[in-house]
């Protein structure tokens, strides 16, 4: 089948490390879309099985669709083999994890041990882009272990990530920005070429029946400033969701609503919308581990980001406000009551449960002696195995079963539209609290239902 690509010449081979991840396969999928040539290489065989077989273990809207898609072109296949996936790359793009240490120090084992693998099979003159968000001076630890290695020529460009998990894919197609960090002109050429259906406008790349965006605003920069630039967006994002839990908890207090307070607020052109609904604080697996990291960083080099601390301080104690109020709904304590909990995935939209504030509230109402019934349309596996002593319901409806309180806890659009008169008879103490203000307060009223959300006191 004929590549996208209008011009055979933009075609490049790419080879995608940690090609199974939620990063690395949604790029790995939407470049091969783009009709480049590309090999996702994982080291879980399991993953790399299931992927070629043209399934998607990870849960994401148009994700598993594309993927048979690129499966059937041949232009995207996966192997566990790195010096089969590496060998013959022009581009190798670094995707790999990099979770937090208990002291907030990202983890680099994954990419020391990619490092190790790429030296002994790379070729000389290739661009290894490094999409993983890693801390300054990683870039330069690589770069040292490749020369000590023999990897002699390879130029590391740091190239950070910018999709949400919930709308990868668009996000993919859709990036507001690309960030490229080297001070190499030749790594800058090979990337632009990478990235040019997003940088040119349609008369250079077509792409019949593909909606992409055209003129992307490319930052080229060092590789420091692009590190930067990632870590500094996900704390400004995370700073936004503390900020406006803290002006949650003030109305709680002085009896003002924080919905007609945001409603006022965003109105704002210079405060705008993203980030600022209230609920239960920012979970998954990013805000929290790069706040931690960035602040990490700074620490080691002599800075006190008392600010970001602050930011993940107000994040747990989000947490132990939302506990407390779970308290309060059931009468002061929730030992023996049992409550039913819609929404396990850290948002709506995808299947990840990693630093899922539903699953930490759920672990420390478990400990304070509630019963739980818990539901999410797509992430009941994963968080399983995280809760394994809670009880799964098969429907959003079971978990109302005799329970004293209800709480929702991730916005699935599917919660939004439940028969909440039917929820209401299976209750035993007719009690809602919205954790993400997404339900609607006056059908819940309705339906017979107190109805508690974040910011506002009073039902
Ligand atoms: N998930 C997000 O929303 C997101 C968004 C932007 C940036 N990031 C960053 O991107 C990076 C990856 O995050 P993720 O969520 O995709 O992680 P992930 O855990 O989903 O994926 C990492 C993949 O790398 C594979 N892997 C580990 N070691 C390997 C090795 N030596 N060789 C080959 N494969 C290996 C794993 O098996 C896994 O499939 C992190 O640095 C993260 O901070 C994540």
């Amino acid at each position: 089948m004929k590549p996208l690509l209008y011009n055979d010449e933009g075609i490049m081979k790419v080879t995608v490390i940690g090609g199974g991840g939620y990063v690395g396969l949604v790029t790995a999928v939407g470049l091969a879309r783009l009709g480049h040539q590309v090999v996702g290489v994982d080291v879980n065989r399991q993953i790399v099985d299931v992927l070629s077989s043209g399934k998607s273990p990870i849960y994401e809207e148009g994700l598993e669709e594309l993927l048979g898609k690129v499966l059937v072109e041949s232009s995207l296949r996966f192997t566990t083999n790195i010096a089969d996936g590496v060998s013959a790359a022009q581009v190798v793009l670094v995707a790999v994890g990099t979770p937090p240490h208990a002291d907030g120090s990202p983890d680099l084992t994954a990419l020391r041990s990619v490092t190790v693998d790429l030296a002994r099979t790379i070729a000389p003159e290739t661009i290894v882009a490094i999409k993983s968000t890693i801390p300054v001076g990683a870039v330069s630890e690589m770069q040292e272990a490749f020369k000590a290695l023999g990897a002699l020529d390879i130029e590391i460009v740091s190239n950070p990530e910018f999709l949400s998990e919930g709308s990868a894919v668009n996000d993919f197609f859709h990036p507001n920005r690309i960030v490229v960090g080297t001070t190499s002109e030749r790594a800058r050429r090979v990337m632009r070429e990478l990235y040019a259906p997003f940088l040119k406008d349609e008369s250079a790349f077509p792409l019949a029946s593909l909606d992409i965006s055209r003129n992307v605003p490319l930052v080229e920069t060092s590789a420091e400033s692009a590190q930067v630039i990632k870590y500094a967006a996900n704390a400004f994002l995370a700073t936004r969701v503390s900020f406006i839990n803290e002006i949650a908890g003030i109305c709680e207090q002085l009896g003002a609503d924080v919905a007609d307070v945001v409603e006022g607020l965003t109105m704002d052109p210079r405060i705008g919308h993203g980030y600022l609904s209230p609920g239960i604080g920012f979970g998954g697996p990013c805000l929290e581990k790069d706040l931690q990291a960035l602040s990490y960083s700074a620490a080691i080099h002599g800075y006190q980001a008392n600010f970001l601390d602050a930011t993940l301080r107000r994040n747990d104690d989000q947490i132990n406000h939302v506990v407390n109020r779970a308290i309060a709904l059931c009468g002061g304590s929730v030992s023996g009551k049992r409550i039913g909990v819609l929404g396990l995935a850290f948002k709506a939209g995808t299947n990840d449960v990693r630093t899922s504030l539903s699953v930490r509230i759920i672990d420390r109402l478990y400990n304070l002696g509630a019963s739980i019934a818990m539901h999410d349309p797509v992430a009941m596996e994963e968080a399983q195995v995280l809760l394994p002593s809670i009880d799964p319901a098969m429907t959003p409806y079971a978990v109302a079963e005799n329970a004293d309180l209800i709480m929702l806890l991730t916005d699935w659009p599917e919660y939004l539209v439940l028969d909440w008169s039917r929820i209401s008879k299976m209750l035993r103490s007719k009690v809602v609290f919205d954790g993400r203000n997404a339900l609607n307060p006056a059908i819940c009223v309705a339906a017979g239902l107190r109805y508690y959300r974040v910011g506002k006191a009073t039902s």
